[in-house]
């Protein structure tokens, strides 16, 4: 086990013949992030960070939240959107909730964008700065343990250790760990922190980040362009395309539900907007059954001419993959639904949706051209 020893593997760099030193890839991976580090939004490059430029820690906050489970390419454009929106702290924590979920939409896991604002609000009351220790920071509403290191880290320059998936792939790549994933974190971590130096914390834990995403990649790794490759064990061993091992996820079961999309002449649509709790939380959706493995009752909000449609819409979540059969109907003027309002076409927005409803509403408008 390591950290504890200094003889770790075979490809341990030697001080003498004979003396293994304990691996160490702070310095050539940082030397390689000085020229390879990515373009993104919310970074300070290498350069300006050693000209004693900060990063802003809302920046860093808002896009380590909206990183959480998602990827660089989705969320570069809604970092963009919020920060030309709410150009700090003060202005997102006086934001309607409704503009933030709408913003949010698109983006996944919902419950993010409640905390988003929980926190904006308690750090905005607390006087707009962000702490820099970690035992604050876990504190506040949608802070995790990885979120709390990451803004440590990059925002503060905090010897805070990372772990992202990426960082973990690398992690088990260079010291060969062979204890399948999730089991392995424990391991992982003690890894990464035997890594993580004092000096340049936060360019480090990108730069970690980026090894795993450009290089060190889930299939087929480019080991000759590695920084550090001489000093990874899985690739002395020729199994780094191999590691990290999983530990096989049970099947997703599948769901069930009825969505009735209704319009009205003046081009309004029935929605309504979901319980703050539960899946999908204060967002705007359609009215329909509950989401269930038996196949619930046909129950529309008012009684027309429903017409279902052929193909249902699928969706994945995370714990589930959802079928949904959807009924169109037009409605007449004065229709008064059992469940949700008609909203007016200049508030009605299919980007305000999130992607299940977005798919829904391509297939209900799809359908109802053909039948008009
Ligand atoms: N994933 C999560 N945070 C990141 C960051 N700061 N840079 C690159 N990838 C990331």
């Amino acid at each position: 086990m390591f950290p504890a020893s200094i003889h770790y593997s075979t490809s341990g760099r030697r001080l003498r013949e004979g003396v293994k030193l304990a691996k160490s890839i702070s310095e050539p991976l940082l030397n390689w992030y000085d020229l390879a580090a990515r373009d993104m939004p919310w970074r300070v490059s290498p350069g300006d960070r050693a000209r004693g430029v900060q990063p802003e820690p809302y920046h860093v906050w808002l896009s380590e939240v909206m990183l959480q489970q998602t990827t660089v390419a989705a969320v570069r454009a809604y970092f963009q959107r919020f920060t030309m929106r709410w150009p700090d702290v003060h202005a997102l924590a006086s934001a309607q909730d409704a503009d933030v979920m709408a913003e949010w939409a698109g983006l996944g896991y919902y419950a993010r964008a409640r905390n988003l604002l929980k926190c904006a609000r308690a750090v905005s009351a607390d006087g707009g700065t962000f702490p820099g220790t970690y035992d604050a920071l876990i504190k506040l509403p949608g802070i995790g343990p990885y979120t709390a290191s990451a803004i440590c880290a990059i925002a503060f320059d905090a010897p805070e250790t990372v772990l992202d998936g990426n960082v973990e792939r690398v992690m088990a790549r260079l010291f060969a760990i062979e204890t399948p994933l999730p089991a392995a974190k424990p391991e992982l971590h003690a890894a990464a922190t035997s890594q993580t130096p004092q000096k340049r914390a936060g360019d480090y834990a990108q730069a970690v980040m980026d090894l795993g995403a450009t290089i060190c990649t889930p299939r087929n790794p480019s080991c000759l362009l590695c920084p550090v490759s001489e000093q990874c064990d899985a690739l002395a061993q020729n199994i780094a395309a191999n590691l990290p091992r999983k530990t096989p996820k049970a099947e997703k079961p599948t769901r069930v539900g009825h969505v009735y999309f209704a319009r009205r002449a003046d081009g309004a649509a029935l929605v309504e907007t979901r319980p703050d709790r539960g899946l999908l939380g204060g967002m705007i959706g359609f009215v329909g059954s509950d989401w269930t493995t038996e196949a619930p009752a046909f129950a529309p909000p008012f009684t027309a001419d429903w017409q279902r449609l052929e193909h249902p819409v699928t969706h994945v979540f995370t714990h589930f993959k959802l079928n949904l059969t959807v009924h169109t109907a037009h409605a007449p003027m004065k229709t008064e639904p059992l469940t949700g309002y008609f909203q007016a076409p200049a508030d009605y927005r299919s980007s305000a949706l999130p992607t299940v409803f977005r798919k829904v509403h391509s297939a209900a408008m799809d359908a109802m051209a053909v039948q008009a």
